[in-house]
């Protein structure tokens, strides 16, 4: 079979798949055409594609030539027009948000694998992307408060005096805030760390983070490793438990997500206002909404002297690793459905392929998107 790699929209630096990668499936039999121009924003030149094994072609090209298309971003209205009846296309469809384009690919019968909902299991973490981005994403945000904070992250002891170590919050220890923890660990400061779901405890102590806890809070083992919704009661009594660590802390890093729905609210306006000047928030949940009230999605906005960042763009930043991450998940996606001779064998047995198929005879086949979509 044939795939095709998609060059990204401007802005987006990261390519689905650096030549090593493609060098990998050109040795799992699998012809490789890739869209001129489509590594250089993550460094990779059109002739290493070529010396990997692959063919350059135009996007009209290896749309027209591929099985299965491969890119990061949803495809673009261009790039829908041009794809074929029964074609498949995997990327980041971001289905609960995108449901004209998941309308759109059913009707024209497009199989979409959407990387964004493969399923939270121990098989699936080696094809899990967001937790690569959200890797990413918890490392430059601890940089970029380093970088922004009026202040050392780590204690010195120098010949002016003691320096105290920063004091850093991260609300959320998924994928993003682990990271966060373990990279501002690194860098000296002392970190407090707020989740809903007990069983992260144990993993913040690890890496040298204290565990705030609030009871009550609601934990479903049916969510698949996901946060839920909790009650007003726990809501309230969490947001006065986060005022009171925040006012001390130098930098907030809010990371709290439940996929599918808006960020949970929990920085609150008079919150930030008794912040210490100087102080930062960094926001990884912004294009969520945000888990602070006064964030602008890709903006920096500065409030009673906080400055809020709501860059929801850190995996861009870091195109080269981002793309090597995101590359090696889809192999071990594809190893699921390529038999040994190179062929496509789209096993809907498998739970992961199943439960990652957004679209497949033009229908909407995942659960969860067909009830956000319906409702
Ligand atoms: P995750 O689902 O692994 O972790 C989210 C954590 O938030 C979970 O541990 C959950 O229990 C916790 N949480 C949910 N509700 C909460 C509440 N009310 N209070 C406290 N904790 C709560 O998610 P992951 O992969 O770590 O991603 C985190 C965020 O980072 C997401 O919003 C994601 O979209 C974002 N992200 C941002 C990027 C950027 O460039 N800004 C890149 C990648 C991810």
């Amino acid at each position: 079979m044939t795939i095709g790699i998609l060059k990204e929209i401007t802005g987006e630096n990261r390519v689905a798949m650096l030549p090593e990668s493609v060098a990998t499936l050109v040795k799992m039999n699998v012809t490789m055409l890739v869209e001129a121009g489509a590594g250089l924003a993550a460094f990779a030149s059109d002739a290493e594609y070529e010396l990997a094994g692959a063919v350059i072609e135009t996007k009209a090209k290896v749309i027209a030539g591929a099985d299965v298309l491969i890119k990061i971003q949803p495809p673009t209205a261009e790039e829908v027009a041009l794809m074929k009846d029964g074609q498949v296309i995997m990327a980041v469809l971001n289905p609960y948000f995108n449901t004209d384009l998941v309308k759109e690919l059913a009707a024209k019968n497009i199989t979409g694998f959407s990387m964004d909902v493969v399923p939270r299991t121990s098989r699936a973490q080696a094809m899990d992307i967001l937790s690569s981005m959200a890797t990413v994403a918890g490392y430059k945000a601890v940089l970029t408060a380093a970088n922004t904070l009026p202040k050392f992250f780590p204690m010195f002891m120098t010949a002016a005096g003691t320096i105290k170590p920063a004091n850093m919050l991260i609300l959320g220890a998924g994928v993003a805030g682990l990271q966060a923890i373990a990279t501002s660990r690194k860098l000296g400061a002392v970190v407090y760390v707020f989740d809903v779901r007990a069983a992260v405890k144990e993993e913040v102590v690890g890496l040298g983070g204290k565990f705030v806890e609030v009871e009550g809070a609601l934990d479903d083992k049916a969510a698949g490793g996901y946060a839920v919704e909790q009650t007003d009661e726990f809501k309230a009594r969490q947001a006065q438990a986060i005022h009171d660590q925040v006012v001390k802390s130098d930098v907030v890093i809010c990371t709290a997500q439940i996929p599918g729905r808006r960020a949970p609210l929990l920085l609150k306006k008079e919150t930030v206002e008794a912040m210490k000047p100087g102080s930062v928030i960094i926001d990884l949940a912004a294009s969520t909404g945000g888990n602070c009230e006064l964030t602008k999605d890709n903006e920096t906005i500065v409030h009673n002297g906080v400055k809020i960042i709501g860059n929801s763009q850190f995996p861009t930043d870091m195109p080269t690793d981002a793309s090597r991450m995101y590359g090696k998940n889809m192999i071990n996606f594809l190893k699921l459905i390529i038999t040994k001779e190179g062929a496509l064998n789209l096993n809907w047995e498998d739970d992961i392929v199943k439960g990652t198929a957004v679209t497949h005879g033009k229908e909407i086949v995942h659960e969860r998107v067909k009830a956000a979509i319906s409702a």
